[in-house]
């Protein structure tokens, strides 16, 4: 088993890795200190639910607790404050009490709504994370970011809200669908690229079995705990975003941008993310910050598997759209988060609409 401990003002909390992890789920719920007989609420949503959700409850009801299942839509397009405000619905009618911890099953979108629905219930409830997904296992569950969109743009609304304990099984996997694990790797090339070098060296071997089938649960285990090892220290050390996290959003000013103007679900976070790795490539180079970086990502957005063609029908004017409402922007401008060197990126508001431009259409 891996562990990792992420700091937070609100008090530190472990990150567990291994394969079948969630087969001692009652040991692990005790040690928390929620002992049979307590009262869980499992947040999850009909996919997962009917994949992993029932045997995990099976075990919970087996070892005696009591269980509550409470679901979610399926799908960013749900990602809202009304599935968030129906799930408060269903948890204050169970007359919930504040010591009583939610158990958040499932990928980036669940996990971003039951970590918001924890943070506002009673002013705080307890949330544990069990991620699903490789977005989730790598990157949302750990940090405490939770939150909706909203038609102005991406994550608007939420809160900082750091979890008890975050379980992750890199065995869950194996259901996820082969497209949503290749847009995990959007994450994973990220965390290389913004200086994880034992991530780079393992991408640049490992890249299309990561990409491929069937699950090469060995590699993957390795990778999901090298990331989770980056996020854990950057989080640590900046959990609310002064200034070292930021460096985690390489990719997402414009790929939350894209996300807007496809329609939020019209194409995955990883792959998002993954294109607009090239865009703020493309854009550094055309600033004469770097050089042959955008090849060097392209090569492993191929080889993963992974969209690496911007979309003809997006303009700069479809992305400003959303740029002007992004969390990171300030005057009018949005940052953004250039690469320097393979390992090395920076942060700027210096750049003009033209060169965007021209690198959009670069690519
Ligand atoms: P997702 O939650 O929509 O999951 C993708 C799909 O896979 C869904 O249909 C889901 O039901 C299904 N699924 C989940 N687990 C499965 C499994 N084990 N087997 C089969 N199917 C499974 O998407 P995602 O990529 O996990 O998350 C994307 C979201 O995460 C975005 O909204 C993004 O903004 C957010 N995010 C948040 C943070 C953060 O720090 N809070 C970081 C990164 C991404
Ligand atoms: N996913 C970006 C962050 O956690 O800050």
């Amino acid at each position: 088993m891996k562990q990792y401990t992420v700091h937070s003002r609100l008090g530190d909390y472990p990150v567990l890795i291994d394969t079948g992890l969630l087969r001692d789920l009652p040991s692990l719920l005790s040690g928390m200190g929620w002992p049979s007989g307590s009262r869980i609420a499992l947040v999850t949503n009909p996919v997962v639910l009917s994949l992993h959700g029932k045997r995990i409850g099976d075990s919970l009801l087996s070892a005696g607790y009591r269980l509550e299942t409470l679901l979610l839509p399926d799908g960013e397009a749900h990602k809202v404050l009304g599935s968030v405000s129906s799930l408060l619905d269903q948890i204050l009618a169970l007359r919930w009490e504040r010591r009583e911890p939610l158990l958040v099953l499932g990928g980036g979108v669940t996990g971003d709504m039951g970590g918001f629905a924890a943070s506002v219930l009673l002013r705080g409830v307890p949330v544990v994370h069990i991620p699903t997904t490789v977005v989730a296992q790598v990157d949302s569950s750990i940090g405490g970011k939770t939150g909706v969109d909203h038609p102005m743009g991406k994550n608007l609304i939420g809160s900082f809200y750091p979890p008890k304990a975050v379980w992750i099984d890199p065995d869950l996997l194996m259901t996820l669908p082969l497209r949503e694990r290749r847009a995990g790797l959007g994450e994973i090339i990220k965390y290389a690229m913004i200086g994880n070098a034992r991530l780079s060296a393992l991408l640049e071997t490992g890249i299309q079995s990561l990409g491929g089938e069937p699950f090469d649960e060995a590699l993957w285990s390795e990778a999901i705990s090298e990331s989770v090892s980056e996020k854990s220290r950057i989080v640590s050390e900046d959990e609310h975003e002064g200034g070292l996290r930021m460096t985690l959003n390489f990719g997402h000013t414009f790929g939350h941008a894209l996300e807007g103007a496809l329609g939020f679900g019209g194409i995955l976070h990883g792959e998002a993310v993954g294109l607009g790795m090239l865009a703020a490539a493309r854009v550094s180079e055309r600033l004469g910050l770097s050089g042959g970086l955008s090849e060097r990502l392209l090569f492993l957005l191929k080889a993963a598997g992974l969209p690496y063609q911007w979309p003809r029908d997006v303009s700069v004017e479809d992305l400003q759209k959303f740029w002007g409402s992004d969390k990171k922007t300030q005057g009018g401008r949005a940052t953004i988060i250039l690469p320097v060197s393979w390992g090395k990126v920076m942060m700027t508001r210096d750049y003009d609409q033209e060169t965007v431009r021209l690198a959009l259409s670069d690519l």
